[in-house]
């Protein structure tokens, strides 16, 4: 019996994740990537659909097959024998028996990997939605929370030459993450953006973060350089087009350099990127950089000392085929689609999107919003939450601190103004202005709807104050949006990053009948008419470029779709709106001041 009992002791245990929460990574787990020795597991992967979480309750990574004395036991895997999917994917659009599944599933696969030397293997996954743990070759390497942002796991000494990785992905919508379990988009799961090895010396370039420094003078480059270790060794910074080759020394693991220098500056007009590259020891990095300067002064959003008028739109990260795992050929068709409606700019909404979308972003010249899900209810008083929101804010300003297209870190989206959210939020802020380089610091605040005006404490700490305000559709009363401008006096420059209306494409009626195109494109033109009077509005991103799946909009217009875009899903229908606001942007110069 004691046999038995203990091995069937895994069902009695109703707390089974916590030995697994001991060993969290985050931010202090990721290195630099770009420009290193990698291989990608990307491919096919053999997979389980792991409703119980019997993977974890049973330890199935451990590959337990006999027991001590030599009897074969029952097990309830089959790793070799599982079917395949083929990874990165969100599981809800490869399958449509997973279309609505949220839990767990189990990912497994073999490799080799060519390590030499005494090379450390480090493994980098771009994101899993929402809870993940790895094991190789039955050793625990760890577990990340957070939907949207990469991490890391140096598994050097867990390998051998024939290795098996195996990954539970668990899509779980719980009330203390971030976001809380009530959202307005699709909770696609699974292991979505890249699976990499990245082969680096024993002592390597853990971060390496390199801008202008932003002192309106344009001519000085400001290079990081952090080691693995807390040695001094000397590096090489080298930007070839500038004719720079600086030997610098860092001391005790770390140092910050200043390069004289007199670069092209980067703007969405002229998206000039230097190739900029360090050597340290046997380490060598290197990065694709755009050099510019962000800034607010005396109310106006300047970029390179010119002031701006951010034309932007909002998209979500969202394909009917793809879910949130998209293309990089769909990445840049959304960010031409943008560039044909006339902005220079785009709210990325509301959770980090794939670090390439950035990099596609700094390379075509678009300016861009990035922000965490610290969406509408979350559990501000909880502190584990807030430790949640801020490494997934900190992995994301680490992942696209070298982005010169990111001018905007946000740290949430609508959350009522009570105390408990004005300390957590706050406290977001504060760090992005210490950790996130040259940027400016936002959030998309509601309206103070009682007094009809824009009024929220956390602007205090926001560099420049996002606005969501649906007058003309959740408020049908237009007459308040004249009221709310005129009656506001914001301290520091207003972006609208919301305003929009449902229209299903190639419905059409009346501009009163809500859902049709002439609704939508009737709100359009009495916004832009009022907004376009207002002097403190320094940019917009109207909601939103192509319409989402949303769980909650099931009407007969909707079909479980977010009708707002002025695309439609399949991102090539335009709806009448395209046009109005287009000719807006057109009409008006960049600086619109
Ligand atoms: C909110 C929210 C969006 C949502 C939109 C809508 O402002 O920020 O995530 O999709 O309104 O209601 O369509």
């Amino acid at each position: 019996m004691e046999k038995d009992t203990k091995y069937m002791s895994d069902i009695h245990l109703s707390e089974y994740l916590g030995p697994y929460m001991e060993k969290q990574t985050g931010v202090d787990s990721l290195i630099h990537a770009a420009g290193r020795k990698r291989e990608l597991l990307n491919g096919m992967w053999q997979y389980a659909v792991d409703q119980y979480d019997t993977c974890l309750r049973q330890r199935w990574f451990e590959e337990k097959y006999m027991d001590e004395d030599g009897f074969t036991l029952p097990v309830d895997f089959s790793f070799d024998e599982w079917p395949q999917m083929q990874l990165p994917c969100n599981w809800n659009v490869v399958n449509e028996r997973f279309f609505l599944y949220e839990g767990s599933m189990v990912f497994t696969r073999r490799f080799r990997c060519r390590r030499e030397g005494t090379e450390r293997v480090i493994l980098r996954i771009g994101a899993v939605n929402y809870q993940c743990t790895v094991f190789v070759n039955g050793t625990y390497m760890g577990m990340h929370r957070g939907g949207s942002t990469p991490f890391c796991f140096d598994i050097t000494d867990a390998l051998k030459t024939d290795n098996r990785i195996l990954i539970v992905a668990d899509s779980t919508r719980r009330e203390n993450q971030v976001p809380e379990k009530n959202t307005d988009w699709f909770n696609y799961g699974g292991v979505y953006r890249d699976i990499e090895l990245l082969y680096v010396p024993k002592v390597y370039i853990r971060d390496f973060q390199v801008n202008l420094v932003p002192d309106q003078t344009y001519g000085t480059i400001q290079v990081k350089i952090v080691l693995s270790e807390k040695i001094s060794a000397q590096a090489m910074i080298r930007i070839e087009e500038l004719d720079i080759r600086q030997e610098v020394t860092v001391a005790d693991g770390e140092g910050i350099f200043l390069v004289v220098a007199n670069p092209v500056l980067w703007s969405p007009e002229n998206p000039k990127l230097y190739k900029v590259e360090v050597c340290c020891g046997e380490d060598r990095v290197e990065e694709r950089v755009g050099f510019r300067e962000i800034n607010v002064m005396q109310g106006e959003i300047l970029l390179n000392g010119e002031s701006i008028f951010l034309r932007g739109i909002s998209c979500h990260e969202d394909s009917v085929d793809n879910g949130r795992a998209l293309t990089e050929e769909e990445m840049t068709e959304t960010i031409l689609l943008a560039k044909k409606l006339g902005c220079n700019f785009m709210r990325l909404a509301h959770y980090p999107h794939s670090e390439k979308m950035a990099r596609f972003a700094d390379e075509m010249g678009i300016l861009l919003w990035e922000e965490v899900p610290v969406y509408w209810a979350i559990r501000f008083e909880s502190e584990q939450t807030y430790e949640d929101a801020e490494n997934q804010l900190r992995e994301l300003m680490r992942r696209d601190y070298n982005r010169a297209s990111v001018i905007i870190w946000s740290v949430g989206n609508e959350n009522a103004d009570t105390d408990a959210r004005l300390a957590f939020m706050s406290r977001l802020a504060q760090r992005a202005h210490k950790e996130g380089g040259n940027r400016l610091v936002s959030a998309a605040c509601l309206v103070n709807s009682e007094k009809n005006i824009i009024e929220d404490r956390l602007a205090d700490y926001l560099d420049v104050i996002g606005i969501n305000e649906y007058c003309g559709w959740y408020t049908p009363d237009f007459e308040k949006l004249p009221n709310l401008l005129s009656g506001s006096h914001p301290d520091k420059p207003v972006i609208i990053t919301e305003f929009g209306a449902d229209a299903l494409p190639g419905h059409h009626g009346t501009r009163m009948d809500k859902g049709t195109e002439e609704c939508q494109a009737y709100v359009y033109e009495r916004q832009l008419e009022e907004l376009g009077k207002i002097d403190y509005v320094k940019g917009m991103t109207p909601w939103i470029l192509y319409d989402f799946r949303c769980p909650r909009r099931t009407s007969f217009l909707q079909n479980y779709y977010n009708r707002k875009g002025l695309c439609g899903e399949d991102k090539k229908y335009r709806k009448m709106a395209f046009e109005i606001l287009r000719d807006f942007y057109m009409t008006r110069p960049p600086s619109f001041s």
